[in-house]
């Protein structure tokens, strides 16, 4: 046998991987006790956690649990969030690189930042911030794509004490108002436009458009990425980032003394209503979490090139691009392109370029570098890599070990995570210098943490049965509650398992809406989203924000929207729709409730198919029968017909979908 198809076969039948001994010897976290130890000492345990950060003044309680599930962590204590990702590095490491950022066109100059002249950059932005008007805890919008000026932004308002809101660049100007609206930002910091695949993408012009709909003023200022490319007009209230930042010269400012509990930032995710939520994450239990399991987990080094490809519109990038890394004192990595752009190794050349040490990615990504094929990463050394990670979504065996063999190289142990925009920061996942690996299978709960899966009683399951993931213990990186909204807070999260009428911290449980199994090791594997939550490449979408933007175009009756399976995006959206007197099933129709998805939220959430058909599959009780949509999306044999009240429809619609 080849040697090749040898491996291949060794491969496919290997279950279980150990960590690699080179990356073992080098570990930050390589002793198999740290379970244990932060069992007997919870909570105290998190100290080591806050500890790795810099306090104004040190805090008095680790963990307040007095008025479940409204939890507080490192109470008494007070830091400043931009002076951790940045001053306290500059004695030591001022001359080191804090952020390499690649742009997406291969004949410009990259633009790389010191910690010295990242901090320079942020104090004069902070300036111009305040400037503006700016005070602490005024909500600032930054609609922004890869540029290094968002992460400036971020921290510039981590400085100032004012809570950044980041909206996804790929979001539309309905997005973009609605987030504005709900947080009453009266501040936005957006950009010209940005390159995709070549090609200059204009964004200011939907960032107008957003603000069009905005009901309050803003001030609005404007990096200027595309120079010459776009000329963009400004209006009376929007200000050059370029000019503001020049007039700010040299400006220093002090970082704002934070208690421990102010608001860091928010950050609005899908659920199950329409109304997107405004997750609060808060400045110390937050940024000890990303410090700690960056260090954990990413076994982040000052010393190295760590690079999480994320986008930071999302709350990977938050943690894992910005907060995390740059409190660790690491250089960290963006790239603002795709990565099949000029060609399909990009992102094995900005390994190789740079020596990058981690890589953190989708598995999204990994499928689609699967489908390409192993000749694009073999043109290039990745010897330097040491680390591989994923997030966002299930990843099946094959693509973590095509990962495993040719990103990797044999040599890498992966670190699969799961995790939420709610948690902040990893919750499951192995320790790569402790735990062996399970292909599929995310792994244990981190030390500290109690996850549990259940089945509909609260009760566990046995391993193998399929039940609810739950988390039983607060954690220091959790969301302290949806952004004016406490109520819903409590009902979307905490009613599920948790005895509500109680006040003892025992009776509260986390209920994170994945459905998860173990396997006699207490490994967990995620199965997926049991709410009304799609995930199409890692991206969170509601069912029921799709559905509104396309009851909302003209000819249109109704519509249920589902997730049909998809080889690279994970899932796809299937989007059935019944016309208005059934008539006009046209094209056109079509185009336009494509279109009117686009604009409601954003390219993201187009659907793959739109079914027009005459009924929906209801039950008696008029309810409509979404798994037998998924089932039909998916070709799948169908479930119980049995309940239906209009079972006659089924086959009409399965007749649709395999021949739309
Ligand atoms: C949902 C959260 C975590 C940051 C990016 C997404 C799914 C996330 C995994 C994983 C299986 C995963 C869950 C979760 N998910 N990581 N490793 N394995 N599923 O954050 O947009 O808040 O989405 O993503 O369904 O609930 P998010």
């Amino acid at each position: 046998m080849p040697e090749e198809v040898e491996l291949e076969a060794w491969l496919a039948e290997q279950e279980e991987f150990e960590p690699p001994e080179s990356f073992v010897e080098r570990a930050n976290v390589a002793d198999a006790n740290v379970y244990e130890t932060f069992d007997e000492d919870w909570p105290d345990c998190w100290t080591g956690a806050a500890e790795l950060l810099d306090w104004e003044e040190r805090w008095e309680t680790v963990l307040d649990d007095s008025t479940p599930p409204f939890y507080e962590w490192f109470t008494g204590g007070s830091l400043n969030a931009s002076y951790n990702c940045l001053d306290r590095h500059l004695d030591d490491r001022g001359d080191e690189v804090a952020i390499e950022w690649v742009g997406e066109p291969t004949d410009e100059t990259n633009r790389t930042y010191t910690y010295e002249e990242l901090h320079r950059e942020v104090n004069e932005v902070a300036a111009g911030l305040r400037d503006l008007g700016v005070e602490a805890d005024d909500v600032v919008t930054l609609y922004m794509p890869m540029v290094p000026e968002l992460p400036v932004a971020m921290l510039a308002c981590a400085r100032i004490g004012a809570p950044h809101s980041v909206v996804f660049a790929g979001f539309s100007a309905d997005a973009l108002a609605t987030r504005m609206e709900s947080a009453a930002s009266e501040y936005l910091v957006t950009c010209d436009g940005y390159y995709r695949r070549g090609d200059p993408l204009h964004h200011k012009e939907k960032a107008d458009k957003g603000l069009s709909r905005v009901d309050h003023d803003v001030e609005t200022v404007v990096v200027d990425r595309l120079g010459d490319e776009y000329d963009h007009p400004m209006g009376d209230d929007e200000y050059d980032y370029d000019a503001l930042v020049a007039e700010q010269e040299g400006a220093e400012v002090d970082p704002v003394e934070r208690d421990a509990e102010d608001m860091l930032f928010l950050m609005y995710t899908s659920g199950t209503t329409g109304e997107p939520k405004g997750v609060k994450h808060t400045t110390a239990g937050y940024l000890s979490y990303a410090a700690w399991t960056s260090r954990a987990v990413l076994d982040v080094k000052p010393e190295d090139t760590y690079w999480c490809s994320a986008d930071i519109g999302w709350i990977t990038g938050h943690s894992y691009i910005v907060y995390g890394p740059l409190s660790l004192g690491t250089t960290s990595v963006m790239y603002e392109g795709t990565p099949d752009y000029p060609e399909k190794d990009r992102l094995w050349e900005i390994v190789e370029n740079y020596g990058v040490t981690q890589l953190y990615t989708a598995p999204t990504a990994i499928r689609a570098f699967m489908k390409w094929g192993s000749r694009f990463p073999d043109r290039h050394d990745l010897s330097s890599l040491r680390l591989l990670g994923t997030v966002g979504e299930p990843i099946n065996p094959r693509a973590w070990k095509w990962y495993y063999k040719h990103i990797g190289g044999e040599d890498c142990p992966i670190v699969d995570t799961w995790w939420q925009t709610e948690t902040g920061g990893m919750m499951v996942t192995t320790l790569p210098a402790i735990d062996e690996m399970k292909p599929g299978s995310a792994g244990l709960p981190l030390p500290g943490l109690d996850v549990r899966v259940v089945d509909t009683k609260g009760e566990p399951v046995e391993a193998g049965r399929a039940g609810h993931l739950t988390v039983q213990k607060p954690w220091p990186g959790m969301l302290r509650t949806l952004y004016r909204n406490d109520e819903r807070y409590v009902e979307e999260y905490w009613s599920e398992y948790s005895d509500t009428a109680s006040d003892d911290p025992e009776d509260w449980v986390y209920f994170p809406e994945d459905g998860a199994k173990l396997d006699e090791d207490g490994y967990i594997t995620v199965l997926g989203r049991v709410d009304d939550v799609l995930n199409v490449s890692g991206h969170r979408l509601g069912t029921m924000e799709i559905e509104s933007a396309i009851v909302g175009v003209t000819g249109v009756a109704e519509a249920a929207v589902v997730g049909g399976h998809h080889d690279v995006k994970g899932e796809a959206v299937y989007a059935y729709v019944i016309t208005e007197d059934n008539s006009a099933e046209t094209e056109e129709l079509r185009e336009r409730i494509v279109a009117g998805v686009e604009n409601a939220i954003g390219a993201i959430a187009r659907p793959e198919q739109v079914i027009f058909t005459p009924e929906l599959p209801k039950t008696r009780s008029g309810k409509i029968m979404r798994r037998l949509l998924e089932d039909i999306a998916n070709d799948d044999e169908l479930g119980d017909t049995s309940t239906l009240r209009n079972p006659d429809v089924v086959a009409g619609i399965q007749e649709r979908v395999r021949t739309d």
